[in-house]
């Protein structure tokens, strides 16, 4: 059975507040793709670790305290997303990356937030395909894809079907250097799977139907790394 690790934006679960309907329908496809598939979900923040972070920034907090207010955000939505799959509060979900993969061992879906300070969950996401040999990654993000500039700046920008794992790189940035949102993915996380040549499928999380193709590694709208 191929395994496939989806790094879910928190913006897809919780646009502005969390989203039940949504929720329940996500949690659907996901039941349904772990029929077939080794599933790891990695959620997000979103905008809620955001306004948690520039609350804390505003406050003094040390980068590392702001960091660690963003995980437990992640744990939030992992909890909401695990809500809907019918998880019983007395379930843990991972804390790690090993737990993560220890857990993959009895379960086809296993959810999961954020882990240490200093990277994003995209980081987490790519950590973890590297660990369990996934054959992909999907990034559920809020953007359906990879443009050639700023699409709500730039009119002209038009969507890629596919870039390199260089073109990732170079799109990152340097490193994750203060708590908060990524450009389009952790520059950590593009080195990690640049290294171990796990293909990216970037899709818009909110399309269910993108999603499904990309986890499934059937065509999808989006853009392809590799
Ligand atoms: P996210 O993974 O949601 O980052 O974590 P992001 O850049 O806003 O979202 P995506 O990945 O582009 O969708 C929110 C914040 O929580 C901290 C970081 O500060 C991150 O910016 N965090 C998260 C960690 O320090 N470690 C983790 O493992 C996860």
């Amino acid at each position: 059975m191929e395994t496939v690790v989806v790094s879910l934006g928190g913006s897809v679960l919780a646009p502005g507040e969390p989203d039940a309907a949504f929720v329940k329908r996500l949690a659907a496809e996901l039941r349904t793709l772990s029929e077939s598939h080794r599933l790891f979900v990695v959620t997000g923040g979103g905008r809620i670790a955001r306004a948690y972070i520039e609350a804390g920034r505003a406050l003094g907090a040390a980068e590392s305290f702001l960091d660690r207010l963003g995980i437990k955000v992640t744990r939030l939505n992992a909890r909401i997303l695990l809500a809907a799959l019918g998880a019983s509060s007395a379930d843990e979900m991972p804390h790690t990356v090993e737990e993560a993969v220890t857990a993959g061992k009895s379960s086809r879906l296993v959810v999961m937030g954020g882990t240490t300070p200093g990277h994003t969950t995209d980081a987490v996401a790519a950590e973890l395909a590297e660990a369990v040999r996934a054959v992909r990654l999907v990034n559920a993000t809020s953007v359906d894809g990879v443009y050639t500039a700023d699409p709500a700046k730039d009119a002209t920008a038009t969507r890629l079907d596919r870039v390199t794992f260089e073109d990732l790189i170079r799109l990152s940035g340097e490193a994750h250097r203060k708590a908060g949102p990524s450009i389009v993915f952790d520059p950590k996380a593009a080195r990690i799977v640049a290294k171990a040549s796990i293909p990216v499928a970037v899709v818009n999380g909110r399309d269910l139907e993108a999603l499904r193709n990309a986890v499934l590694g059937r065509p999808f709208r989006g853009t392809l790394v590799n």
